[in-house]
């Protein structure tokens, strides 16, 4: 079955999919992003999602003319059309075409492009049983990494970094060694007396959807939550980490620079808060 995408209002072969070449997201970056879940067929913490990016496009000034139905129509359009059960959603909004300048164009309908990708839930599972790997690296990012950009040069470097260290994620550090967040995802550690740790969100990290979740499903449980920047030696230290995201929902972390956390297995905090998330996702 070809992979479908939806640009501009009308859905296409993927293979077939295309913007212009002066497109402001090619050329600058000038655009915003979002990424679905998507479990047992339910686009998961939509509200979430679209509230994002609406913040996105506001923090850029992009006036994008589609309303929240209209695209959750479409985009559940897209989903049936991929005949996605378990997978992943983006959605890119640019500023549009227009002649490069670095300034706004004065007339720019913005572009909007949604592709959806199949994952295996076994395979994700799999991982998520076994846990996975951190490395460190100094955060090279600019001042406003609440907006969801893809402008993600930083981002995908990092990565690269971990896959050249055989591992899965990168945490990446502020200039006093604290984490600020993972390349594609939020950064977590269960310390002692089980106390969720997490770095606050300000303008250095973006408002996890996931994390957010996790924040309620964590309440729920009855654990104690602390908002605050920790350091790699803690998460050594800790009793567990993981990290959460749309694409890993949460995802157990069992090294970080090739240390062992806990036991080197993933922790029952991060089970429990990965099947509550499973389940609240599916009942949103
Ligand atoms: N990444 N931090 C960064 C830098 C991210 O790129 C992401 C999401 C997150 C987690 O946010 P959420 O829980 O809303 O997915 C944190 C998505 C999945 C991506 O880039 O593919």
């Amino acid at each position: 079955m070809p992979r479908i995408a939806y640009v501009d209002g009308a859905f296409t072969p993927h293979r077939d999919a295309c913007v212009g070449i002066e497109d402001r997201g090619l050329q600058f970056a000038d655009s915003v992003y979002e990424v679905w879940g998507v479990r047992n067929g339910r686009l998961m913490d939509s509200p979430g999602h679209l509230d994002r990016l609406f913040r996105s496009l506001g923090e850029l000034r992009i006036a994008f003319p589609v309303t929240r139905e209209a695209l959750m129509i479409a985009l559940e359009e897209l989903r049936r059309r991929n005949r996605i059960r378990n997978g992943l959603l983006y959605l890119q909004v640019t500023r549009g075409v227009a002649p490069r300048d670095h300034g706004f164009p004065a007339q720019a309908t913005p572009t909007m492009i949604a592709t959806a990708k199949h994952i295996p839930q076994h395979k994700a599972d799999a991982r998520a049983k076994a846990g996975v790997s951190v490395v460190t690296a100094p955060d090279i990012r600019w001042g406003r990494c609440d907006i969801k950009t893809t402008g993600l040069t930083a981002n995908i470097l990092a990565k690269q970094h971990a896959r050249e260290q055989g591992a899965f994620e990168v945490w990446m550090l502020d200039a006093d060694g604290y984490v600020t967040e993972g390349s594609s995802s939020n950064a977590w550690i269960v310390a002692s007396g089980d106390v969720l740790v997490t770095r606050p969100v300000t303008d250095n990290i973006l408002a996890g959807v996931t994390r957010a979740a996790i924040l309620r499903i964590a309440g729920e449980l009855g654990l104690t939550v602390e908002e605050r920047a920790f350091t790699p030696q803690e998460a050594m230290d800790a009793k567990e980490a993981f990290m959460t995201s749309a694409s890993s929902f949460v995802m157990p972390v069992i090294s970080i620079d090739g240390a062992q956390i806990g036991d080197g297995r993933p922790g029952e905090t991060s089970v429990a808060l990965r099947q509550g998330y499973e389940k609240l996702a599916l009942n949103a």
